[in-house]
Protein backbone atom coordinates (compact mmCIF):
# COMPACT_ATOMS: atom_id res chain seq x y z
CA UNK A 1 0.00 0.00 0.00
CA UNK A 2 2.92 2.19 0.82
CA UNK A 3 6.04 2.91 -1.20
CA UNK A 4 9.57 2.58 1.35
CA UNK A 5 10.33 6.05 0.76
CA UNK A 6 10.42 9.02 4.07
CA UNK A 7 7.06 10.51 2.53
CA UNK A 8 5.15 7.54 1.51
CA UNK A 9 1.72 7.93 -0.14
CA UNK A 10 -0.55 5.73 -1.50
CA UNK A 11 -1.38 4.99 -5.07
CA UNK A 12 -3.92 7.29 -5.21
CA UNK A 13 -2.09 10.10 -3.62
CA UNK A 14 -3.08 9.79 0.07
CA UNK A 15 -0.21 10.00 2.52
CA UNK A 16 -0.18 7.86 4.96
CA UNK A 17 2.45 7.16 8.61
CA UNK A 18 4.36 4.84 7.27
CA UNK A 19 5.46 1.31 9.55
CA UNK A 20 8.77 2.46 8.79
CA UNK A 21 9.00 6.01 10.32
CA UNK A 22 6.51 4.84 13.25
CA UNK A 23 8.88 1.90 13.69
CA UNK A 24 11.67 4.48 14.47
CA UNK A 25 9.18 6.45 17.34
CA UNK A 26 11.52 6.66 20.68
CA UNK A 27 11.69 9.10 23.47
CA UNK A 28 14.80 11.94 23.06
CA UNK A 29 15.29 14.77 24.75
CA UNK A 30 13.33 16.57 22.19
CA UNK A 31 10.74 15.05 22.44
CA UNK A 32 10.18 14.60 26.54
CA UNK A 33 7.99 16.94 28.30
CA UNK A 34 8.83 17.62 31.96
CA UNK A 35 7.38 15.66 34.87
CA UNK A 36 4.56 17.65 36.27
CA UNK A 37 2.82 17.67 39.44
CA UNK A 38 -0.96 18.62 41.00
CA UNK A 39 -1.28 22.21 40.08
CA UNK A 40 -0.95 24.43 43.82
CA UNK A 41 -5.05 25.25 43.27
CA UNK A 42 -7.46 23.70 40.84
CA UNK A 43 -8.77 26.18 38.77
CA UNK A 44 -11.53 23.21 37.94
CA UNK A 45 -12.23 22.60 41.52
CA UNK A 46 -15.60 20.17 41.43
CA UNK A 47 -14.99 19.00 38.16
CA UNK A 48 -12.80 16.49 35.87
CA UNK A 49 -11.56 18.61 33.41
CA UNK A 50 -10.20 16.80 30.13
CA UNK A 51 -10.62 17.55 25.96
CA UNK A 52 -9.56 20.99 26.02
CA UNK A 53 -10.27 23.06 22.96
CA UNK A 54 -10.00 27.65 22.79
CA UNK A 55 -12.71 29.78 20.94
CA UNK A 56 -11.08 30.29 17.73
CA UNK A 57 -12.07 33.01 15.25
CA UNK A 58 -12.56 31.68 11.69
CA UNK A 59 -9.13 32.26 10.93
CA UNK A 60 -8.53 29.95 13.49
CA UNK A 61 -6.86 32.49 16.03
CA UNK A 62 -7.93 32.85 19.62
CA UNK A 63 -11.01 35.05 20.13
CA UNK A 64 -10.89 38.38 22.21
CA UNK A 65 -14.41 38.92 23.28
CA UNK A 66 -14.40 42.32 25.01
CA UNK A 67 -11.11 41.79 27.10
CA UNK A 68 -12.08 37.75 27.51
CA UNK A 69 -10.76 34.38 25.93
CA UNK A 70 -12.64 30.98 26.46
CA UNK A 71 -11.91 27.49 26.32
CA UNK A 72 -14.40 24.60 26.01
CA UNK A 73 -13.47 21.34 27.45
CA UNK A 74 -15.31 17.77 27.87
CA UNK A 75 -16.21 17.87 32.01
CA UNK A 76 -17.99 15.48 34.52
CA UNK A 77 -18.30 15.73 38.65
CA UNK A 78 -15.43 15.29 40.26
CA UNK A 79 -17.23 12.29 42.19
CA UNK A 80 -17.25 9.98 39.32
CA UNK A 81 -14.62 7.30 38.84
CA UNK A 82 -12.30 8.90 36.03
CA UNK A 83 -12.54 5.87 33.66
CA UNK A 84 -16.49 6.23 33.76
CA UNK A 85 -16.36 10.35 32.58
CA UNK A 86 -16.08 9.56 29.38
CA UNK A 87 -19.99 7.93 29.71
CA UNK A 88 -21.53 11.43 30.38
CA UNK A 89 -19.46 13.77 29.24
CA UNK A 90 -21.03 17.49 28.61
CA UNK A 91 -18.70 20.49 27.38
CA UNK A 92 -18.67 23.12 29.57
CA UNK A 93 -17.26 27.04 29.07
CA UNK A 94 -14.28 28.56 30.82
CA UNK A 95 -13.35 32.40 30.28
CA UNK A 96 -10.34 34.29 31.75
CA UNK A 97 -8.99 37.62 31.33
CA UNK A 98 -5.60 36.80 31.43
CA UNK A 99 -5.05 32.92 30.54
CA UNK A 100 -4.58 31.79 33.20
CA UNK A 101 -7.21 31.92 35.95
CA UNK A 102 -10.47 30.46 34.41
CA UNK A 103 -13.72 31.09 35.63
CA UNK A 104 -16.59 28.24 34.87
CA UNK A 105 -19.10 29.71 32.84
CA UNK A 106 -21.13 26.46 33.04
CA UNK A 107 -22.56 23.66 30.63
CA UNK A 108 -22.57 24.91 26.90
CA UNK A 109 -25.70 23.39 26.14
CA UNK A 110 -28.99 23.18 27.63
CA UNK A 111 -29.68 19.40 27.70
CA UNK A 112 -30.94 19.38 23.92
CA UNK A 113 -27.38 18.06 22.42
CA UNK A 114 -27.35 15.49 20.16
CA UNK A 115 -26.27 11.66 21.72
CA UNK A 116 -26.52 10.38 24.61
CA UNK A 117 -23.01 12.36 25.78
CA UNK A 118 -20.87 15.03 23.85
CA UNK A 119 -17.36 14.28 22.85
CA UNK A 120 -14.85 16.40 21.38
CA UNK A 121 -14.94 19.08 19.15
CA UNK A 122 -13.76 22.94 17.95
CA UNK A 123 -16.01 26.06 18.18
CA UNK A 124 -15.93 29.12 15.83
CA UNK A 125 -16.71 32.22 16.96
CA UNK A 126 -17.97 34.82 14.24
CA UNK A 127 -19.92 38.64 14.66
CA UNK A 128 -21.49 37.68 18.14
CA UNK A 129 -22.36 34.03 17.39
CA UNK A 130 -21.16 30.71 18.19
CA UNK A 131 -20.60 27.66 15.98
CA UNK A 132 -20.14 24.82 17.73
CA UNK A 133 -18.67 21.26 16.33
CA UNK A 134 -19.11 18.36 18.19
CA UNK A 135 -18.93 14.00 18.67
CA UNK A 136 -22.33 12.94 19.51
CA UNK A 137 -21.71 9.71 21.05
CA UNK A 138 -24.74 7.02 21.06
CA UNK A 139 -28.06 8.37 20.94
CA UNK A 140 -30.39 10.85 23.24
CA UNK A 141 -32.40 8.90 25.84
CA UNK A 142 -30.68 5.78 24.74
CA UNK A 143 -30.92 2.77 27.63
CA UNK A 144 -28.00 1.40 26.74
CA UNK A 145 -24.67 3.42 26.10
CA UNK A 146 -23.74 2.57 22.68
CA UNK A 147 -20.85 4.07 20.78
CA UNK A 148 -22.08 4.95 16.98
CA UNK A 149 -20.24 8.70 16.76
CA UNK A 150 -21.47 11.23 14.43
CA UNK A 151 -20.37 14.72 14.05
CA UNK A 152 -22.43 17.29 15.27
CA UNK A 153 -22.93 21.01 15.07
CA UNK A 154 -24.97 23.37 17.13
CA UNK A 155 -25.79 26.95 15.51
CA UNK A 156 -27.54 29.62 18.03
CA UNK A 157 -25.22 30.35 20.65
CA UNK A 158 -24.03 34.12 21.11
CA UNK A 159 -21.33 35.45 23.42
CA UNK A 160 -22.37 37.92 25.53
CA UNK A 161 -19.98 39.55 27.87
CA UNK A 162 -22.07 40.88 30.98
CA UNK A 163 -19.00 42.62 32.18
CA UNK A 164 -15.74 43.10 32.83
CA UNK A 165 -15.27 39.98 34.94
CA UNK A 166 -18.11 37.99 33.48
CA UNK A 167 -18.88 36.33 30.15
CA UNK A 168 -21.90 34.18 28.58
CA UNK A 169 -22.43 31.92 26.02
CA UNK A 170 -26.26 32.24 25.91
CA UNK A 171 -28.96 31.20 23.38
CA UNK A 172 -31.78 28.57 21.61
CA UNK A 173 -28.67 25.98 20.28
CA UNK A 174 -30.27 24.84 16.83
CA UNK A 175 -28.01 20.71 16.56
CA UNK A 176 -27.62 18.86 13.93
CA UNK A 177 -25.73 16.14 12.83
CA UNK A 178 -23.38 17.39 9.79
CA UNK A 179 -21.31 13.94 9.12
CA UNK A 180 -21.69 10.37 8.93
CA UNK A 181 -19.13 7.86 7.71
CA UNK A 182 -20.26 6.65 4.23
CA UNK A 183 -18.16 2.98 4.11
CA UNK A 184 -16.42 3.87 1.24
CA UNK A 185 -13.73 6.77 2.68
CA UNK A 186 -15.13 6.76 6.14
CA UNK A 187 -15.77 3.01 7.91
CA UNK A 188 -19.23 2.56 9.30
CA UNK A 189 -19.22 0.78 13.09
CA UNK A 190 -20.57 -2.04 11.92
CA UNK A 191 -17.64 -2.39 9.00
CA UNK A 192 -14.98 -2.25 12.09
CA UNK A 193 -12.92 -5.40 13.14
CA UNK A 194 -10.30 -2.99 15.11
CA UNK A 195 -10.30 -2.48 18.91
CA UNK A 196 -12.42 0.34 19.22
CA UNK A 197 -14.13 2.44 16.76
CA UNK A 198 -13.60 6.34 15.98
CA UNK A 199 -16.02 9.02 13.83
CA UNK A 200 -15.10 11.93 15.79
CA UNK A 201 -13.76 15.01 17.10
CA UNK A 202 -14.52 17.76 14.70
CA UNK A 203 -12.02 21.06 13.84
CA UNK A 204 -13.35 23.85 12.21
CA UNK A 205 -10.75 24.87 9.60
CA UNK A 206 -10.26 27.58 7.27
CA UNK A 207 -7.19 27.36 4.80
CA UNK A 208 -5.32 30.93 5.01
CA UNK A 209 -4.12 29.50 0.92
CA UNK A 210 -7.48 29.64 -0.47
CA UNK A 211 -10.20 30.83 2.17
CA UNK A 212 -11.97 27.45 1.70
CA UNK A 213 -13.80 26.13 4.86
CA UNK A 214 -13.18 22.19 6.20
CA UNK A 215 -13.88 20.22 9.46
CA UNK A 216 -10.88 17.57 9.86
CA UNK A 217 -11.96 14.87 12.13
CA UNK A 218 -10.52 11.28 13.48
CA UNK A 219 -11.54 8.19 12.02
CA UNK A 220 -11.00 4.75 10.51
CA UNK A 221 -10.32 3.56 6.98
CA UNK A 222 -12.22 0.46 5.72
CA UNK A 223 -10.09 -2.29 5.10
CA UNK A 224 -12.45 -5.80 4.12
CA UNK A 225 -11.85 -8.65 5.16
CA UNK A 226 -10.05 -10.36 2.88
CA UNK A 227 -8.01 -7.85 1.48
CA UNK A 228 -4.25 -7.75 3.37
CA UNK A 229 -2.87 -4.58 3.03
CA UNK A 230 -0.04 -4.95 5.69
CA UNK A 231 2.40 -7.59 4.51
CA UNK A 232 0.37 -10.43 4.53
CA UNK A 233 -0.23 -9.17 9.10
CA UNK A 234 -4.25 -9.51 9.55
CA UNK A 235 -3.48 -8.66 12.68
CA UNK A 236 -1.57 -5.26 11.69
CA UNK A 237 -4.63 -4.56 9.36
CA UNK A 238 -7.07 -3.66 12.67
CA UNK A 239 -5.27 -0.60 13.30
CA UNK A 240 -6.85 1.76 10.15
CA UNK A 241 -6.36 4.96 12.31
CA UNK A 242 -7.00 8.05 9.55
CA UNK A 243 -7.91 11.46 9.82
CA UNK A 244 -10.69 12.55 8.16
CA UNK A 245 -11.62 16.13 6.03
CA UNK A 246 -14.91 17.49 4.71
CA UNK A 247 -15.45 20.46 2.77
CA UNK A 248 -17.91 23.21 3.37
CA UNK A 249 -19.13 24.22 -0.34
CA UNK A 250 -20.17 27.20 0.51
CA UNK A 251 -18.42 28.36 3.87
CA UNK A 252 -21.29 27.53 5.65
CA UNK A 253 -20.06 25.75 8.92
CA UNK A 254 -23.54 23.85 9.09
CA UNK A 255 -23.03 22.23 5.79
CA UNK A 256 -20.26 19.80 4.50
CA UNK A 257 -19.26 17.27 2.25
CA UNK A 258 -17.06 14.36 2.59
CA UNK A 259 -13.54 14.48 0.69
CA UNK A 260 -10.86 11.78 0.97
CA UNK A 261 -8.90 11.51 4.49
CA UNK A 262 -5.71 13.50 4.97
CA UNK A 263 -3.82 11.14 5.66
CA UNK A 264 -4.05 7.23 6.88
CA UNK A 265 -2.42 4.80 9.71
CA UNK A 266 -3.28 1.52 8.17
CA UNK A 267 -1.20 -0.76 9.84
CA UNK A 268 0.16 1.38 11.97
CA UNK A 269 -2.01 3.04 14.91
CA UNK A 270 -5.96 3.04 15.26
CA UNK A 271 -6.79 6.23 16.81
CA UNK A 272 -5.55 9.52 15.34
CA UNK A 273 -7.51 11.46 17.92
CA UNK A 274 -8.54 15.33 17.98
CA UNK A 275 -6.80 16.07 14.65
CA UNK A 276 -6.15 19.92 13.94
CA UNK A 277 -3.63 22.24 11.86
CA UNK A 278 -1.40 24.85 12.69
CA UNK A 279 -0.08 26.91 9.25
CA UNK A 280 3.51 28.23 9.59
CA UNK A 281 5.45 29.79 7.37
CA UNK A 282 3.30 28.13 4.61
CA UNK A 283 3.74 25.26 5.79
CA UNK A 284 1.08 23.01 7.17
CA UNK A 285 1.37 20.97 10.48
CA UNK A 286 -1.16 18.64 11.34
CA UNK A 287 -1.21 17.29 15.22
CA UNK A 288 -2.61 14.29 16.59
CA UNK A 289 -3.18 12.57 20.10
CA UNK A 290 -2.83 8.83 19.99
CA UNK A 291 -2.33 6.26 22.66
CA UNK A 292 0.49 3.40 23.02
CA UNK A 293 -1.91 0.97 23.29
CA UNK A 294 -3.15 1.86 19.78
CA UNK A 295 -0.13 1.26 17.65
CA UNK A 296 -0.44 -2.03 16.16
CA UNK A 297 1.86 -4.82 17.27
CA UNK A 298 5.12 -4.48 17.30
CA UNK A 299 5.69 -0.81 17.27
CA UNK A 300 6.87 0.84 20.27
CA UNK A 301 4.52 3.94 20.38
CA UNK A 302 3.73 6.12 23.38
CA UNK A 303 0.55 8.45 24.72
CA UNK A 304 2.01 11.56 22.53
CA UNK A 305 1.04 14.34 20.47
CA UNK A 306 2.33 13.36 16.85
CA UNK A 307 2.73 15.72 13.82
CA UNK A 308 3.41 15.28 10.35
CA UNK A 309 3.99 18.50 7.94
CA UNK A 310 3.44 19.25 4.17
CA UNK A 311 3.71 21.97 1.88
CA UNK A 312 -0.20 22.26 1.29
CA UNK A 313 -2.99 20.85 3.12
CA UNK A 314 -3.78 18.13 0.73
CA UNK A 315 0.24 16.94 1.62
CA UNK A 316 2.32 14.91 1.41
CA UNK A 317 2.42 14.62 4.70
CA UNK A 318 6.17 14.35 6.45
CA UNK A 319 6.56 12.65 10.21
CA UNK A 320 8.10 15.37 12.03
CA UNK A 321 11.18 14.17 13.13
CA UNK A 322 11.50 11.57 10.94
CA UNK A 323 8.86 9.37 13.08
CA UNK A 324 5.96 10.88 13.92
CA UNK A 325 6.55 11.73 17.47
CA UNK A 326 6.51 16.05 18.93
CA UNK A 327 5.92 15.09 22.81
CA UNK A 328 5.14 12.51 25.28
CA UNK A 329 5.42 12.01 28.82
CA UNK A 330 8.60 11.10 30.59
CA UNK A 331 9.39 7.39 30.98
CA UNK A 332 8.53 7.60 34.81
CA UNK A 333 5.29 9.51 34.52
CA UNK A 334 3.65 7.84 30.82
CA UNK A 335 0.58 8.50 31.29
CA UNK A 336 0.32 12.17 33.02
CA UNK A 337 -0.87 13.65 30.14
CA UNK A 338 -2.92 13.67 27.33
CA UNK A 339 -5.15 15.15 24.73
CA UNK A 340 -2.94 17.65 23.03
CA UNK A 341 -3.91 20.72 21.25
CA UNK A 342 -1.20 23.38 19.54
CA UNK A 343 -1.77 26.61 18.89
CA UNK A 344 0.65 29.31 17.10
CA UNK A 345 2.36 31.51 19.68
CA UNK A 346 4.88 33.54 17.33
CA UNK A 347 7.98 32.43 17.97
CA UNK A 348 6.68 29.22 19.71
CA UNK A 349 3.86 26.43 19.30
CA UNK A 350 2.00 26.11 22.80
CA UNK A 351 0.15 23.28 23.68
CA UNK A 352 -2.60 22.80 25.70
CA UNK A 353 -3.33 19.00 27.12
CA UNK A 354 -5.27 17.69 30.58
CA UNK A 355 -3.65 16.18 33.41
CA UNK A 356 -3.98 12.59 33.46
CA UNK A 357 -3.08 9.83 35.42
CA UNK A 358 0.25 10.64 37.78
CA UNK A 359 2.39 8.47 39.76
CA UNK A 360 1.35 5.57 37.98
CA UNK A 361 4.21 3.60 35.94
CA UNK A 362 2.20 0.59 34.64
CA UNK A 363 2.15 -1.18 31.19
CA UNK A 364 -0.33 0.26 29.88
CA UNK A 365 -3.93 2.90 30.93
CA UNK A 366 -5.73 -0.16 31.29
CA UNK A 367 -3.73 -0.88 34.90
CA UNK A 368 -6.00 1.62 36.45
CA UNK A 369 -8.87 -0.37 36.36
CA UNK A 370 -7.15 -2.63 38.63
CA UNK A 371 -6.54 -0.50 41.03
CA UNK A 372 -8.62 0.47 43.79
CA UNK A 373 -10.99 3.07 43.12
CA UNK A 374 -9.25 5.32 45.42
CA UNK A 375 -6.04 5.04 43.72
CA UNK A 376 -8.07 5.54 40.76
CA UNK A 377 -9.16 9.19 42.27
CA UNK A 378 -6.26 9.99 43.75
CA UNK A 379 -3.81 9.74 40.41
CA UNK A 380 -5.86 11.23 38.34
CA UNK A 381 -5.64 14.33 37.59
CA UNK A 382 -8.78 15.77 35.95
CA UNK A 383 -7.76 19.27 35.31
CA UNK A 384 -5.30 20.75 32.42
CA UNK A 385 -1.48 19.89 32.70
CA UNK A 386 1.06 22.77 32.31
CA UNK A 387 1.23 24.34 29.22
CA UNK A 388 3.94 23.15 26.79
CA UNK A 389 6.34 24.96 25.12
CA UNK A 390 7.45 23.68 21.84
CA UNK A 391 9.90 24.83 19.36
CA UNK A 392 9.06 24.45 15.75
CA UNK A 393 11.78 24.35 12.84
CA UNK A 394 11.00 23.22 9.74
CA UNK A 395 10.41 19.13 10.06
CA UNK A 396 12.31 19.27 13.64
CA UNK A 397 10.27 20.04 16.65
CA UNK A 398 12.12 20.79 20.27
CA UNK A 399 9.87 20.80 23.65
CA UNK A 400 11.51 23.75 25.71
CA UNK A 401 9.75 23.43 28.46
CA UNK A 402 6.45 24.52 30.37
CA UNK A 403 3.98 27.52 31.16
CA UNK A 404 1.43 27.00 34.17
CA UNK A 405 -1.32 24.15 34.50
CA UNK A 406 -3.89 26.00 32.04
CA UNK A 407 -1.88 29.00 30.63
CA UNK A 408 -3.41 29.93 27.15
CA UNK A 409 -1.70 33.51 26.18
CA UNK A 410 -2.18 35.13 23.06
CA UNK A 411 0.40 35.31 20.77
CA UNK A 412 1.10 38.71 21.28
CA UNK A 413 1.30 38.15 25.45
CA UNK A 414 4.98 37.18 26.85
CA UNK A 415 5.31 33.64 28.20
CA UNK A 416 5.76 33.14 31.86
CA UNK A 417 7.47 30.06 31.69
CA UNK A 418 8.27 28.25 34.63
CA UNK A 419 10.37 25.26 33.64
CA UNK A 420 12.87 25.12 30.96
CA UNK A 421 13.67 21.88 30.62
CA UNK A 422 17.20 22.20 30.09
CA UNK A 423 16.50 21.59 26.70
CA UNK A 424 18.77 22.02 23.63
CA UNK A 425 17.61 25.32 21.66
CA UNK A 426 17.28 25.66 18.49
CA UNK A 427 20.23 27.89 16.41
CA UNK A 428 18.64 31.16 15.63
CA UNK A 429 15.46 33.19 16.04
CA UNK A 430 12.61 30.56 16.00
CA UNK A 431 13.13 28.36 19.41
CA UNK A 432 15.16 30.22 21.05
CA UNK A 433 13.60 31.62 24.61
CA UNK A 434 12.12 34.78 24.66
CA UNK A 435 10.69 36.23 28.20
C1 LIG B 1 -9.38 11.89 23.58
C2 LIG B 1 -10.77 11.31 23.36
C3 LIG B 1 -11.44 11.99 22.19
C4 LIG B 1 -12.90 11.84 22.53
C5 LIG B 1 -12.90 11.99 24.04
C6 LIG B 1 -13.97 11.23 24.76
O1 LIG B 1 -9.03 12.09 24.90
O2 LIG B 1 -10.71 9.94 23.17
O3 LIG B 1 -11.08 11.43 20.97
O4 LIG B 1 -13.67 12.79 21.87
O5 LIG B 1 -11.63 11.56 24.48
O6 LIG B 1 -13.95 11.51 26.12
Amino acid sequence: MTDSSETPVRSDGRSTWAREAAERLERTDRTVSPVIYPPETDAFDGLHVWDTWPLRNRDGSLAEIDGHRVILALTATDDLLPGKRHDVAAIHYFHSTDGRSWIHGGPLFDGDALGSRQWAGSAMYEDGAVYAFYTASGFRGEEELTYTQRIAGATGGEVVAVNDADLRIEGEWDHRILLEPDGDLYEREDQSRGMTYTFRDPWFFEDPADGETYLVFEANTPVPEGTNPCDSDPVAAEFNGSIGIARSPTDDPMAWELEPPLLDAVCVNQELERPHLVVRDGQYYLFISSHQHTFAPGIEGYDALYGFVADDLRGKYRPLNGHGMVATNPANAPFQSYSWTAYDHGDELLVVSFFNYYDYVGATLDGIAELPESEQFRRFGGTLAPTLRVALDGDRTTVLGTLRHGDVPLPREALKAVDRGGRPRLAGGRGSYRR
